[in-house]
């Protein structure tokens, strides 16, 4: 199997086959080797021009040509961050700043979103880097328990890995953007997911001036406690007896769908809004005359119930039962066979023993859920968290933010970013919807498709209508969603929260045929 962190969270495999042999510009050479960098300590690697077509990237490719600069940035005592431009020709470029961020434990250039950005036609330069440490330093991003993870034993490296990764590179690339068409760009923005969601969060905590729009999606900007929240769900089904089979949650999620479908008015097997479904799932308790069999699920066991209750109720302390994060939501069960071990392997398990305890034998069964939890928030949090929900620097710098949240997505509890949006009005006074929004997408997964609905859109247009509140002032009212798995060719109105889709008439598969309210 491959490791879920690592494929899911769109740690790009992918690799740029680049043409060398056919045609690099001379003036992208020789321009980019010319410009003084060290102001920004930054220093200039190589240059490629892309003819349209020829740079591939897994299989896609540039519909645009452009000159691609590597740059290295030096950082921290010793440390050093790869970072790459592309530079389309200036017929196709309108003025605008385009940085992208990572996935995972980073240590890549996420050049697939990079290739996505380039070719939205928005007249993008794009930038990307590796958050300030390669993938040689994260075992390729698989982490495990007991493997040693270089970059998690380097202090500045863990600062640059979520709080300092784009802004230590968007000082130079916007540099070279400005040197190359004469004039700095007008507008910046930035788009992240996962990792790169916190990353965004990062930038509007940290570095408020940098970027004007910011795309954050399903964002782990609770790092250390969404690790936490990975290593309660695995311990609350570490039991044959607790251990929800796929079986066991494909028939919670139907039994969900079968009570709450059609709330929202339309018969799709898709939950609009998850508190609006009311279900109590102690109906499904086995009874006297009821028993499931492992290929015929037709109730739950009382270890089994529990275990549900544990994974929607979220981790809280042992010694006075707060909350450390929050749970898991209706509707979100198909997927949980990732938070039943595999992610407190790959991430949870791996934080503790080089980051927090510096042990590889440290074993995870020992953690305390109150003692341990001041450990993990002074060796971790404080390093890799973003969750000052005070971001009025950014907003009054003109910001705009926009975050996208799956209520399907098996790596994220759906409502952190819900709880997130409530302290930021808190904190800065109520509404916040002239430059922060919150979109939430029903059978959504982790930056895209779930497995569980593969008939919801999985393609969030979030970037165009950013550029349009940025530069034309126009808050977005909706969000288009295209590109189902299924390829059923359905599209979706994804609504400001707390708005959701109404649907009124027309074909279901319009996003049309929908009005948020
Ligand atoms: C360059 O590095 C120095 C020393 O680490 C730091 O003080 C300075 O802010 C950096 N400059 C930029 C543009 O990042
Ligand atoms: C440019 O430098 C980057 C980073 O070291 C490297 O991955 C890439 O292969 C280099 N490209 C060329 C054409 O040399
Ligand atoms: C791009 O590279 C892939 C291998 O990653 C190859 O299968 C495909 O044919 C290439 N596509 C183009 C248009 O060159
Ligand atoms: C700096 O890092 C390089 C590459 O990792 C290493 O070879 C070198 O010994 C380090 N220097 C110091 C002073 O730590
Ligand atoms: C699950 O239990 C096994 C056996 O006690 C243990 O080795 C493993 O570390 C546990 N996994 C998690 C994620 O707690
Ligand atoms: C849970 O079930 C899966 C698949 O049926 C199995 O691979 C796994 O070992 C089980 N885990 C426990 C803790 O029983
Ligand atoms: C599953 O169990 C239910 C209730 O006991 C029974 O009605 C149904 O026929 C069984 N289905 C299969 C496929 O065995
Ligand atoms: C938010 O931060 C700003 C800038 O640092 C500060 O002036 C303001 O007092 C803070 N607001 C709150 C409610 O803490
Ligand atoms: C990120 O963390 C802040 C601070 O807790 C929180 O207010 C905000 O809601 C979080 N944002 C998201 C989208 O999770």
């Amino acid at each position: 199997m491959k490791h879920p962190w690592q494929c899911l969270i769109l740690l790009p495999s992918v690799s740029a086959h680049i043409n060398l042999a056919s045609s690099y510009a001379p003036d992208c050479l020789t321009f980019a080797s010319s410009i003084g960098l060290s102001q920004y300590n930054a220093s200039f690697l190589n240059a490629t021009y892309h003819p349209a077509g020829l740079l591939n990237i897994s299989g896609l490719t540039n519909d645009i040509p452009l000159c691609e600069i590597f740059t290295i940035i030096s950082y921290g005592t010793n440390d050093t961050l790869i970072s790459t431009l592309w530079l389309p020709d200036s017929t196709d470029y309108a003025n605008r700043f385009m940085a992208v961020g990572n996935g995972g434990m980073a240590g890549v250039i996420d050049t697939a979103n990079m290739l996505a950005q380039l070719n939205s036609g928005l007249g993008f330069a794009v930038a990307g880097g590796d958050a300030g440490h390669s993938a040689l330093d994260n075992n390729a991003g698989a982490g495990a328990p007991g493997i040693y993870l270089p970059y998690l034993h380097d202090p500045d490296q863990v600062e640059a890995w979520i709080h300092d990764a784009i802004a230590l590179f968007t000082p130079a690339a916007r540099a070279i953007t400005e040197a190359y068409y004469g004039e700095s760009p007008k507008y910046s923005y930035y788009d992240g997911c996962s990792t790169g969601g916190a990353q965004g969060f990062a930038l509007a905590q940290y570095h408020p001036d940098l970027f004007d729009g910011i795309v954050a999606g399903s964002p782990g900007n609770w790092s250390s406690h969404l690790a936490l929240s990975f290593l309660w769900n695995a311990q609350q089904t570490n039991t044959s007896a607790r251990n929800l089979t796929q079986e066991v949650l494909d028939f919670v999620t139907n039994a969900v769908l079968d009570a709450c479908d059609t709330l929202d008015g339309v018969a799709d097997r898709l939950l609009e809004n998850p508190f609006a479904c009311n279900i109590d799932i102690d109906n499904l308790a086995c009874g006297p005359n009821s028993a499931s069999t492992t290929d015929n699920i037709t109730c739950l066991t009382a270890p089994q119930l529990s275990a549900f209750h544990a994974i929607y109720s979220g981790p809280v302390r042992s010694d006075n039962g707060k909350p450390l994060y929050p749970g898991f939501s209706l509707g979100s069960e198909t997927e949980w066979l990732l938070q039943e071990g595999p992610l407190a392997d790959a991430f949870s398990i791996p934080i503790l023993q080089n980051l927090v305890y510096n042990d590889l034998s440290y074993n995870s069964n020992t953690f305390n859920w109150a003692s341990s939890v001041g450990d993990l928030n002074r060796k971790a949090g404080a390093h890799i968290d973003e969750t000052n929900p005070n971001l009025s620097t950014f907003r009054d710098a003109g910001g705009k933010m926009l975050v996208t949240q799956g209520w399907a997505d098996p790596f994220n509890a759906a409502l952190w970013p819900i709880k997130h949006l409530h302290q930021i009005e808190r904190a800065l006074g109520g509404d916040v919807s002239e430059w922060f929004e919150l979109f939430m997408v029903p059978g959504g997964g982790h930056c895209g498709a779930a497995g569980g609905y593969p008939g919801v859109p999985a393609s969030y247009n979030t970037v165009a209508p950013l550029v349009k509140w940025v530069e034309e002032g126009e808050v977005p009212k909706e969000v288009q969603s295209t590109d189902p798995p299924d390829e059923s060719g359905r599209s979706r109105r994804l609504c400001p929260w707390p708005e959701t889709a109404r649907y009124v008439g027309g074909d279901e598969k319009d996003w049309e045929s929908y009005l948020c309210k």
